[in-house]
């Protein structure tokens, strides 16, 4: 008798833990969804387009990833559509942003959107900042100084784990004047960061792929393979 007590209040207490967290759950998308409504069309500091923050959530909740890392965060756009994700996979977010008025913007928008339990922002320089990091990420989105780019995969990639993915944004393979491309040194008509595009291809750890979203700013996106 006293087993079957114990089996009872077991059962029902799992049973009213589990539908709590479901109402957590459904609490904090309802949140992160009106933010988003609320904000839409109002992000003013060179934030991804809407599309393209919603590819990186997808790839995030697709893939579980759980340990993410943001350089460039600005006022927090894309960082809330990771940060979401991550709400999802239980993971968190480190993201770092260098100018300290989008930083204090971002930090107040991660906590009306209710993630600022899932993001660690850091106020510093990118440069120093991230080659301290301990790692290990499996998700990194790269959005800061371009010319930085190569640099930042060079020192993420040990610390990237097997299947984790490095997204750099604006990053694009359009040759010909006019299509958003650049003379490159090489003589030729590049796309968008196609130095960082060319790098990133090199490297044999890494499978690389343009993400084709439409409106996006080109969005180059690597796989660990090995
Ligand atoms: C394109 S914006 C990022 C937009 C953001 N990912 C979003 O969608 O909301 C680039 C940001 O990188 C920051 N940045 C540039 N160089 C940096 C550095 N060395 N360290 C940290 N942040 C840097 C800029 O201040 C700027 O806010």
């Amino acid at each position: 008798m006293t087993r079957l007590v114990f089996v009872l209040f077991f059962f029902f207490s799992s049973a009213i833990g589990f539908s709590n967290m479901q109402d957590n759950t459904q609490d904090l998308d309802r949140q992160v969804r009106k933010f988003m409504e609320e904000q839409r069309g109002k992000w003013r500091d060179l934030n991804v387009p809407e599309a393209d923050g919603k590819a990186l959530h997808d790839i995030i909740v697709q893939r579980g990833y759980t340990r993410a890392l943001e350089i460039g965060t600005s006022t927090g756009y894309s960082g809330t559509w990771i940060a979401w994700a991550l709400a999802k996979t239980g993971g968190k977010l480190i993201t770092v942003e260098i100018d300290k008025y989008r930083y204090n913007e971002a930090v107040a928008n991660f906590r009306e959107a209710g993630l600022s339990k899932y993001v660690d922002a850091r106020l510093g320089n990118a440069h120093e900042i991230v080659p301290a990091l301990d790692g290990p990420f499996d998700f990194v989105f790269c959005d800061a100084d371009k010319e930085w780019y190569v640099n930042y995969l060079k020192a993420v990639l040990p610390k990237l784990t097997k299947g984790g993915c490095f997204a750099a944004h604006n990053v694009s393979e359009q040759s010909g004047r006019g299509s958003g491309g650049f003379r490159s040194g090489r003589g030729g008509w590049g796309g968008e960061n196609a130095d960082y595009l060319e790098y990133a291809r090199s490297v044999k750890s890494l499978e690389t792929k343009i993400l084709s979203i439409s409106g996006s700013g080109g969005l180059a996106v690597s796989y660990k393979i090995n």
